[in-house]
């Protein structure tokens, strides 16, 4: 486990998966009854952009940079943006908060977090962020066996975000197995998976071995660069939605492409959304 995400914390990928975290948590916080979010793969959870390591890829600028001071950001990002002003107060862009951070900022008082880490120093750290949170426990265990034990969580109603860093061979066995024993024991649960886009091949392989879910399932994209070019890198970011909660898909149907246009780095950056 090489993967350190202080490197690429606020790039344009990490804005495009937590707008949508911050959409879901707000659909679920839309229903007066207690919900529950498993973490699997949290992180630290609090990025520093002054530090070396994130500074020295500079990505954050080409990220969240884009659009904090930006008039052209749709009313669907004001939970995100207000939750980076909040840790902020001095203005500019010295923090940035990792999902367990968003997470456990937006819950009520009775809504329930588990974030799990299996990097011994991540999960140190992830520690510390979720001190002072009192609804939010962190683990330090492995991700994926993470998501069958905890689930069904006692509330009956929740979310499963899912983002591994992709550099082992098995990330995406392992992904479609915990998912399908997830969802055999919390059929109803939301699940979000996160994907890089390099090629458009890795989306096209999560949608087609993922379970059926009963309340439909969405994959949401944008790229910065086009898709195609097999030397590109990271050029867009992907998140599969099972059992979204309706009508996500019209929120982000329609400020996608505009996010898309705000992240573009070359001609050819775009946008899709599909139900599969
Ligand atoms: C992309 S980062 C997570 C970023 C975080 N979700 C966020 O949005 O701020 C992936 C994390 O997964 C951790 N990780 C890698 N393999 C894991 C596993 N099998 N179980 C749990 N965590 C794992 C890595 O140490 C890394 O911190």
């Amino acid at each position: 486990m090489n993967y350190r995400h202080a490197f690429h914390a606020g790039n344009f990928a990490d804005v495009h998966k937590h707008w949508i975290l911050t959409l879901l948590l707000a659909r679920l916080a839309a229903k007066d009854k207690p919900f529950f979010v498993l973490d699997s793969h949290a992180g630290a959870g609090f990025y520093d952009l002054a530090r070396e390591e994130t500074g020295r890829t500079g990505e954050a600028a080409d990220g969240i940079g884009r659009l904090i001071d930006s008039t052209a950001v749709p009313d669907s990002f004001s939970p995100l943006l207000t939750a980076i002003r909040q840790l902020n107060p001095e203005g500019g862009l010295r923090w940035y908060p990792g999902s367990p951070w968003l997470i456990a900022h937006l819950l009520r008082p009775d809504d329930r977090l588990a974030a799990v880490e299996a990097h011994e120093g991540q999960a140190a750290l992830l520690r510390e962020t979720l001190r002072e949170a009192r609804n939010a426990k962190s683990y330090h265990r492995d991700g994926y066996d993470a998501i069958p034990s905890l689930l069904p969580p006692k509330e009956r109603r929740g979310l499963t975000l899912i983002d591994p860093p992709y550099e082992d061979r098995d990330d995406v066995s392992r992904i479609v197995k915990a998912v399908t024993d997830g969802m055999k024991r919390f059929a109803t649960g939301s699940v979000a998976i996160w994907y890089p886009i390099k090629t458009l091949s890795l989306g096209d392989t999560l949608a087609r071995e993922l379970p059926p879910a009963e309340r439909g399932r969405l994959r949401c994209e944008i790229w910065t660069r086009p898709p195609e070019r097999e030397d590109a890198g990271l050029t867009g970011s992907g998140m599969i939605l099972l059992n979204p909660i309706w009508p996500i898909d019209e929120t982000i149907a329609e400020d996608q492409p505009i996010l898309a246009d705000l992240l573009a780095q070359e001609d050819g950056a775009g946008s899709r959304v599909l139900s599969f």
